[in-house]
């Protein structure tokens, strides 16, 4: 791990809103009087009732409760575009570069977006979605996916998105745990010039998920679709005939803005709730304070608007802030390795947001695709969804921002709505591989095993003392599991399943999830998932699924499984497997290595041994530990012998 520092640029020094010594302060006093701080941070929204109260919370189990500005009323989608009406009406909201390079970009000024959401808003409401009702947007990233994400908003319906990247099987289950009876969908994707059958996946998850009743498609592609009578309805045919204007629907400040499903250690995907006035507040904070935001710049998030980042990073943050965003619909490596950076110049990027996983898939493609471009425009460049390498860090910042651009390393998650620890670009010195320190507002604690705050330099498990606005409310349907998965590891903290060193600096340095969650290229996978996948083809008994070091994922998914007697493990089986995960999740969930394990290493009680599956996939077999209390120890040396990859 690197500890060279690099120091705040002098022009960052001077234009910036929060300097070194503004920033101690700021955090200081966010955490000495947290009441004042958050009602004077609550100005930056627009209210229809201004809040008088801030937080209201506790994390203890007989009193378990979350809550933000609670007297305050306001809507996310008036936040986020009428109220620039006035001020940049004409100025680009939306920037939509398409898939296609030679295809002409769409731009959409904060008045057209304000007509667009209007018009979506009044579809679904004459689809009969009212307020509180469940909305499954399932899109490709095109300009509609924002507008279809602000019309729910705006009627104070609760959107899902599930990433377009998901299979039938992944859709049907979250449309069914969250009983939405509508979804949004298009009737094809395109991605690195290949199309997804986005339409056709909602007709077959539509068998799975009786409580769907309308389908609302997108003509994006113009391919053939099947159209199923009385469910299913044309965008473009049902936008014509309803009203241009929409009021916005005043909203409780706790009134739940969107679900959005994430991988936890065990069990199905969980329905992270995130409420309206305190998420919206946090994205938009945070999106000012780190990129150090000012109106009209040309801002890029480079993440799918079906992950957390994409709704927080592409849609609210910026939308509230009166940004103009960019939207990508295609991927980094087509038709070769510099889109990105032609793209960064077509627009004159100025911030770009994006994966260490993309850029360790770039980096190896060698800089001259990067150095064919200008970049000029860029100032500063961020990072987000996984540990980056110092050795990616340093390429992100010498080859793409020939040195002049800060880093800011943003450490978060869906449960936390927005980033907790990114540098501040005029206030932080930089490491390359440490999201450095806590925004204001944040309070970290480093925790050992018992749950013993640790201080000064320390590693351990990382947890956050105290509610942020941006924190989820709940998980739909499922309070208890809520409290249960968060709440009770370290009682009356927040834990985060994240792994943490804390340097003689105050340095944060995420080392990576201490739970059974893999992160494959920036995107959790849960084990316990995986698992279940596989179990469920008629060949498998059993299935251990770990993480393993990927040089461009950060980690793959290492499968171990056990067949049904009389089965044949062969490359066939082997590959039919990887084919049955792809099909019952998504691409994303494909084992990178599958072994065929006779037996797996368990207790005498039955548990599996996670920690040996996990040394044998990081091939680590020199230091196993102690295998003597395994039931059958005698499976260990079959699991090395037979180790791929
Ligand atoms: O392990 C941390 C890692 O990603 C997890 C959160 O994943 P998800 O909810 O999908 O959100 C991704 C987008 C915020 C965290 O628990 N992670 C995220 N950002 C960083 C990170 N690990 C290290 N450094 C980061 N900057």
């Amino acid at each position: 791990m690197s500890e060279s520092v690099y120091p705040v640029p002098e022009a960052w020094a001077r234009r910036a809103r929060v300097t070194e010594e503004g920033y101690e302060q700021l955090h200081g006093r966010s955490l000495a009087d947290p009441g004042s701080f958050w009602l004077e941070q609550a100005r930056r929204l627009d209210w229809v009732k201004r809040p008088e109260l801030a937080g209201d919370w506790s994390f203890d189990e007989a009193d378990f409760h979350i809550s933000w500005f609670a007297d305050g009323k306001l809507n996310v989608a008036a936040n986020c575009v009428d109220r620039h009406l006035a001020s940049r009406g004409d100025q680009i909201a939306i920037l939509w570069e398409p898939d296609e390079p030679s295809e002409e970009p769409r731009r959409y000024t904060y008045r057209q977006l304000h007509a667009e959401v209007c018009r979506f808003a009044n579809v679904l409401k004459a689809q009969g979605v009212a307020k509180g009702d469940r909305v499954t947007i399932y899109m490709p990233m095109i300009p509609e996916a924002a507008f279809a994400v602000l019309a729910c908003a705006r009627i104070g319906a609760v959107h899902s998105v599930v990433f377009g990247g998901f299979s039938p099987e992944a859709l049907a289950g979250r449309i069914v745990d969250c009983d939405s009876s509508v979804v949004i969908t298009a009737d094809e994707g395109r991605r690195g010039g290949k199309k997804v059958p986005l339409k056709a996946n909602v007709d077959m998850a539509a068998a799975h998920a009786p409580s769907l009743e309308t389908v609302i498609v997108v003509q994006a592609t113009g391919g053939a679709v099947e159209m199923k009578a009385g469910r299913d309805l044309w965008y473009h045919e049902a936008a014509e005939t309803v009203a241009g204007d929409c009021p916005a629907e005043p909203m409780a400040a706790e009134d739940p803005l969107f679900i959005l499903y994430t991988s936890g250690s065990t069990g199905k995907p969980k329905g992270v709730l995130h409420s309206s006035a305190g998420y919206l507040l946090w994205a938009s904070y945070t999106h000012e304070l780190v990129f150090d935001y000012r109106p009209a710049e040309i801002y890029w998030c480079a993440a799918d608007i079906g992950w957390v980042t994409g709704h927080s990073y592409i849609v609210y943050g910026p939308l509230a802030n009166g940004a103009t965003t960019l939207m990508f619909e295609g991927v980094p490596n087509w038709p070769d390795a510099s889109r990105i950076w032609q793209v960064v110049d077509r627009h004159k990027v100025e911030i770009l947001y994006t994966a260490p996983t993309a850029l360790r898939s770039l980096m190896r493609e060698g800089d001259s695709y990067v150095s064919a471009t200008s970049r000029a425009s860029l100032r500063l460049l961020g990072s987000v969804g996984e540990p980056i390498n110092p050795e990616a860090w340093r390429w992100y910042h010498d080859v793409v921002g020939e040195g002049r651009c800060p880093i800011v390393d943003t450490w978060w998650q869906t449960e936390t709505g927005g980033m907790l620890i990114s540098p501040l670009p005029g206030a932080t010195q930089l490491k390359p591989g440490s999201a450095t320190r806590p925004l204001p507002g944040v309070d970290p604690q480093i925790v050992d095993a018992d749950g013993k705050v640790l201080t000064g330099p320390t590693e351990g498990n990382l947890c956050i003392a105290r509610s942020w606005p941006g924190q989820m409310r709940t998980v739909w349907g499922d309070h208890e599991r809520f409290f249960q998965t968060y709440f009770t590891t370290y009682p009356g903290k927040y834990f985060t399943g994240d792994g943490c060193r804390r340097d003689e600096d105050g340095y944060y340095w995420i080392t990576g999830r201490v739970d059974d969650v893999i992160n494959v290229s920036g995107h959790r996978m849960g084990t316990a998932e995986v698992e279940s996948a596989l179990v469920l083809h008629p060949k498998v008994a059993e299935a251990a699924v770990v993480g393993m070091p990927h040089d461009i994922k950060g980690q793959g998914i290492y499968a171990y499984v056990t067949l049904n007697a009389n089965c044949v493990a062969d490359e066939d089986l082997r590959q039919e497997l990887r084919n049955w995960v792809r099909k019952e999740i998504g691409p994303i969930a494909t084992p990178d290595a599958l072994q065929f394990a006779p037996g797996l290493p368990k207790t005498r009680s039955g548990k599996i041994m996670r920690r040996i599956l996990r040394k044998i996939a990081e091939n680590d077999v020199g230091s196993l530990g102690d295998t003597s209390t395994l039931a059958d120890p005698s499976v260990v040396d079959d699991l090395v012998k037979n180790r791929v990859g």
